[in-house]
């Protein structure tokens, strides 16, 4: 997590760096809002801001953006390690107050380094694993590498787990260096200056092409230019690719919050994810159809989409597969071989614990296809066959329109499989529209029900079949942005435990389409009615066990989904905004979680 850039202006650059990595930082606080620094190096000295807060915050107070020079890196912080503390922000320096590092990922062997240093004297100004690199780096200019780039990789050579960070030294006050081991790191290239970033984002509109360094890779923004080096300090030649343009909007566009323009998009990002090469979708049917055993991989929100995939592929194709969570697929890899099709879903394609499975299962021999949103991300080269989501950025930290286009991308595939692709896209197209007029009709009857509901500290989510994971997903929207403990569960599981906790005005939110699951699911939600729930109907069929009625259009059984989840997201969405909580910037969340 964490979201780190870099600028250096070119010979001639009249731009106040600091002032574009504030505006590249806003850009990234999707990746981490605990707290945000800049440094910046002029006329030989590097000076360094930081706080705790949201980028803003720290702007107001810091003036973060008016630090002058045209070298200046900067940071925006989710705490792995150390609290979330002034001292604990990020960018880090020496004891000399001459090198300034902002680091993303885990330096796992930073407690013996630390101590080593601290036997030689170095006395540690914070709790982080990051501040190990610039006291690193500063030994190692007085011990034997005085350029900057040479430090830093003499410096990786003695580090452990997976990072990315940027170094800059008020002695080389001309350059800044990067590296990249096992977490992101692109290169922007724009007209006076050049850019590092976590993401394409951090130079969205300001650079034309960009390059990705491999890992290991040490990369050097200097005034005159751009160079890449590999690990034995010998210069590469790097492919630019121009940057997406279109993946450069992340305006509000008038809403109040990017999670309710995201909800409000989903029957766009519907469409837009219809946009897809039907050979590429054909082969990837072939390979799903051929293998010995097909695994869905993910985590989250994504995991949730994988497991309505998988009841897609078996009602659809007759083809069985199975989804194991990212973070314990390693503990299955024992079964993984080269007739496995490992399916990887992550709409940021950097999630550590997915990429950590899908190298094990690479290793085993296993065929990897990757369904990803953002369009230059690890999963990417990781995978034999990469689909693309193609709904633009999603910048609220909860997943919302990302998580539809995932389930039409598995309603294709599974469709492909028998060969009825035209049929899939047909439906989706219809089940788009409709989704359009059943976000706007039932928007306001959603904002009072939150209004009701606003002083609950606990619901329960129940659904059968395919519907098992909307529940699911329903019961994580809730608790990540409205800190409501919700629990989604399969109905039938409810008595063998959860009725338990069924008292007096409970919500229970019953996910009870007009399909086979109907009755079952009703007769779920009576039993818990018997205990004084309050039951909350998510369906196209009326009931009398209802206590509230989130009337949905009907649609192929098959796609239900798809028209269940957003009202269900609108309703986590108002209860956030009723209990005073900031939907896009959930408390102790970030968007990309590269850490394990
Ligand atoms: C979704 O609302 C969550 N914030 C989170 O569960 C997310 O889905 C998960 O971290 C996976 O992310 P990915 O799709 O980028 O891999
Ligand atoms: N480990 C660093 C810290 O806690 C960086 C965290 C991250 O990248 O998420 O400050």
């Amino acid at each position: 997590m964490c979201g780190i850039i870099g600028f250096c202006g070119m010979e001639g650059s009249t731009e106040r760096a600091a002032a574009r990595v504030l505006e590249g930082l806003r850009r990234l606080e999707y990746r981490g809002y605990d707290s945000a620094g800049v440094a910046a190096v002029c006329d030989g000295a590097l000076v360094v801001r930081k706080d705790v807060g949201h980028i803003d915050e720290v702007d107001a107070l810091q003036h973060l953006g008016a630090l002058v020079g045209d070298i200046a890196i900067g940071h925006t912080r989710w705490a792995t390690h150390g609290g979330v503390t002034q001292a604990n922000a990020h960018p880090h320096t020496d004891a000399s107050g001459r090198v300034a590092v902002v680091h993303n990922g885990i330096i796992e062997n930073y407690l013996p380094l630390r101590a080593e240093l601290e036997s030689q004297g170095v006395v540690f100004a914070s709790e982080t694993d990051t501040e190990v690199i610039p006291h690193l780096i500063s030994a190692q200019l007085h011990n034997g590498h005085p350029a900057l780039e040479d430090a830093v990789r003499a410096v990786c050579a003695r580090l452990e787990g997976s990072y990315a960070f940027v170094a800059v030294s008020a002695d080389e006050p001309d350059r800044m260096v990067g590296v990249r081991q096992g977490n992101p790191l692109v290169v922007g290239f724009g007209e006076d200056g050049a850019y590092l970033g976590s993401d394409v984002l951090a130079f969205a509109s300001k650079a034309r092409t960009m390059a990705t360094p491999d890992n290991g890779e040490v990369v050097v923004l200097a005034r005159s230019g751009v160079r890449f080096m590999d690990g034995e300090g010998r210069e590469v030649e790097k492919e630019r690719r121009p940057v997406d343009v279109g993946w450069t909007e992340t305006d509000r566009n008038g809403y109040p919050h990017f999670m309710l323009k995201e909800i409000l998009e989903q029957p766009e990002a519907l469409l837009h994810t219809l946009e897809q090469d039907d050979a590429l979708l054909m082969d990837v049917a072939v390979e799903i159809l051929r293998a010995r055993q097909v695994v869905f991989t993910a985590c989250g929100t994504s995991r949730h989409a994988a497991l309505i995939g998988r009841y897609l592929f078996s009602h659809v194709a007759k083809k069985f597969s199975d989804v194991v969570m990212a973070s314990e697929f390693g503990y299955f890899s024992d079964s993984i071989d080269r007739h496995t099709v490992v399916i990887a879903v992550s709409q940021s394609g950097e999630t550590a614990d997915v990429l950590d499975g899908v190298r094990l299962a690479k290793e085993a021999g296993a065929h990897i296809v990757g369904i990803v949103n953002r369009p230059s991300c690890l999963l990417v080269d990781e995978s034999d066959h990469v689909i693309r989501l193609n709904c633009g950025p999603e910048v609220g930290v909860a997943a919302t329109k990302t998580f539809v286009s995932q389930l039409s991308v598995f309603y294709q595939l599974a469709f492909a499989m028998v060969n009825r692709l035209g049929e899939a896209r047909c439906d989706l197209q219809e089940g788009a529209h409709r989704l359009d007029i059943l976000l706007h009709s039932l928007n306001g009857s959603l904002q009072e029900l939150a209004w009701e509901l606003r002083e609950k500290e606990h619901a329960y989510y129940i659904g059968r079949g395919i519907n098992f994971a909307t529940a699911m997903e329903g019961a994580l929207k809730m608790k990540e942005i409205s800190y409501v403990h919700a629990e989604g569960m399969p109905a039938g599981e409810l008595k063998h435990g959860t009725l338990a906790l069924i008292e007096e005005g409970m919500p229970v939110v019953a996910i009870c389409p007009g399909d086979e699951t109907h009755e079952a699911t009703v007769g779920n939600a009576i039993e818990a009615k018997a205990r004084g729930g309050r039951i909350i109907g998510v369906s196209d069929v009326e009931s009398e066990v209802y206590d509230d009625w989130l009337r949905i259009s009907r649609v192929p059984p098959l796609l239900y989904p798809v028209m269940l989840v957003p009202p269900l997201q609108l309703l986590a969405y108002h209860m956030a905004v009723e209990r005073g909580c900031d939907p896009d910037r959930p408390r102790n969340l970030a968007k990309s979680v590269t850490v394990r």
